[in-house]
């Protein structure tokens, strides 16, 4: 066991930090002003790789690992926690399965675009009314020849208002329950499919999120993903790996904040002398950075599982449960070694802290991560010492 990173992964490492540093920190708090998506930063972020990474090359992704995608996605996250999220659901929520259940039609007519840069993927489960009981799918989807027809409302769809494609969850067999669900790819000009109002966000304002409707929306049989009746362990496998994504977007966040207020104590004079000489501050420090560090643990961990093809439904809930936690205890203190200035816009640990609320939420909230969590512990029933 080591805990060195090969140089190929210390290269993207490199490469993930210079671009966050040079490219989106300095645009990040226009954009969240603006609540503008970020189109100016994804022609590169699709040249550098980054938001196909571990999509095989020979469907126009980067063909890495997992841990690739973590190392550049953590340094993405600390630049511009809006265009990490984009990066996160195009790779994890919409690449990954298609690369995985799909077939080979789909994948050349759905997974290329999205991984080359002329289209932009989503991933519809939540409804109105079903967000943490994902399982209680009120969208429809009946057969009608070689046809389905889709009815129903998905919420707070992550890139909807800018995505082309949209892998969406919705119930073929009412009676069957999680196994009448199915999983289809919808494309933003199919007849009966509209998007919804953008969302106004508390963070990551920069990217987009909206409902999708669809209204006797018909598409051939030929968009299924996977088999039917199949959908609801689809759905739950992506989460698997989008929680990973989640995991280290807060991660990068709680890279910044610390950076940031470790930078601002040592600027910031108070009774005659810098504030980092008071242990109130070197205890704050303390505390961010060592959950900092066991966050960064569970989920280089969580993607060196999924790189040795190992479940790791568990580890993805603990990690996306500790490192978000973990961004919202240390975007926190940040502001609060910040001060007054902290809680103003002109500082950037203002805007992390809005961003860091929402990683608690999206992709199962803490209460679905602590389930998630005890159900795995109690089933494998394994002690550490007994
Ligand atoms: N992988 C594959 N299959 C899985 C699975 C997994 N990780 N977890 C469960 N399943 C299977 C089970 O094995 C079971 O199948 P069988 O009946 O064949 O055994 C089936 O799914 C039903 O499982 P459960 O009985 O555990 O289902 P449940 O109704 O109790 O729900 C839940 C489980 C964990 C609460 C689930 O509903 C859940 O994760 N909820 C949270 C939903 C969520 O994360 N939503 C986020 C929306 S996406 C988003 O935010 C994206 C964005 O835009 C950023």
């Amino acid at each position: 066991m080591h805990f060195n990173l090969s140089d190929e992964h210390k290269m993207i490492q490199d490469m993930a930090r210079k671009f966050a540093r040079e490219e989106l920190a300095p645009k990040a708090a226009e954009l969240d002003e603006k609540s503008e998506f970020p189109s100016m930063h994804m022609p590169k972020m699709f040249e550098l790789g980054f938001m196909s990474m571990t999509v095989d090359t020979k469907y126009g992704g980067a063909g890495m690992d997992t841990l690739s995608y973590v190392l550049a996605l953590e340094q993405i996250s600390a630049g511009c926690a809006s265009t990490a999220v984009t990066m996160s659901v195009n790779n994890s929520l919409y690449c990954g399965p298609i690369q995985k259940y799909g077939t080979e039609e789909q994948k050349q007519e759905f997974l290329v675009p999205c991984a080359t840069g002329k289209k932009l993927g989503a991933y519809c489960l939540s409804e109105p009314g079903t967000g943490s009981d994902a399982a209680n799918q009120k969208a429809t989807a009946l057969l009608d020849g070689n046809d389905y027809i889709l009815n129903g409302t998905k919420n707070f769809i992550t890139n909807a208002p800018n995505a082309d494609s949209f892998i969406v969850f919705a119930m073929t067999d009412k009676e069957k329950k999680t196994k009448g669900i199915t999983a289809f790819i919808l494309q933003k000009e199919d007849a009966g499919f509209s998007i919804g109002k953008k969302e106004v966000k508390l963070g990551i304002r920069a990217s987009s999120t909206s409902a999708v409707v669809m209204e006797d929306c018909r598409i051939p049989k030929s968009r299924v993903l996977g088999e039917v009746g199949k959908g609801f362990n689809i759905a739950m496998n992506t989460l698997d790996y989008g929680r990973i994504g989640i995991a280290t977007q807060a991660l990068g966040i709680s890279n910044a904040a610390f950076d940031y207020a470790l930078k601002y104590a040592g600027e910031r004079e108070a009774f005659g002398q810098s504030i980092n000489n008071f242990q109130a501050i070197q205890w704050m420090l303390a505390d961010m950075s060592t959950r900092i560090e066991a966050s960064r643990l569970l989920i280089y961990r969580a993607a060196w599982m999924v790189d040795q093809k190992m479940p790791c439904s568990l580890q993805a809930a603990q990690a996306k449960l500790y490192a978000s936690e973990t961004s919202n205890f240390v975007t926190n203190k940040a502001v609060q070694i910040h001060g007054g200035y902290g809680y103003c816009r002109e500082y950037p640990v203002e805007r992390l802290l809005r961003d860091a609320r929402i990683t608690e939420i999206y992709e199962g909230t803490s209460e679905i991560q602590r389930l998630v969590i005890a159900r795995n512990l109690i089933k494998a029933n394994e002690y550490y010492f007994l």
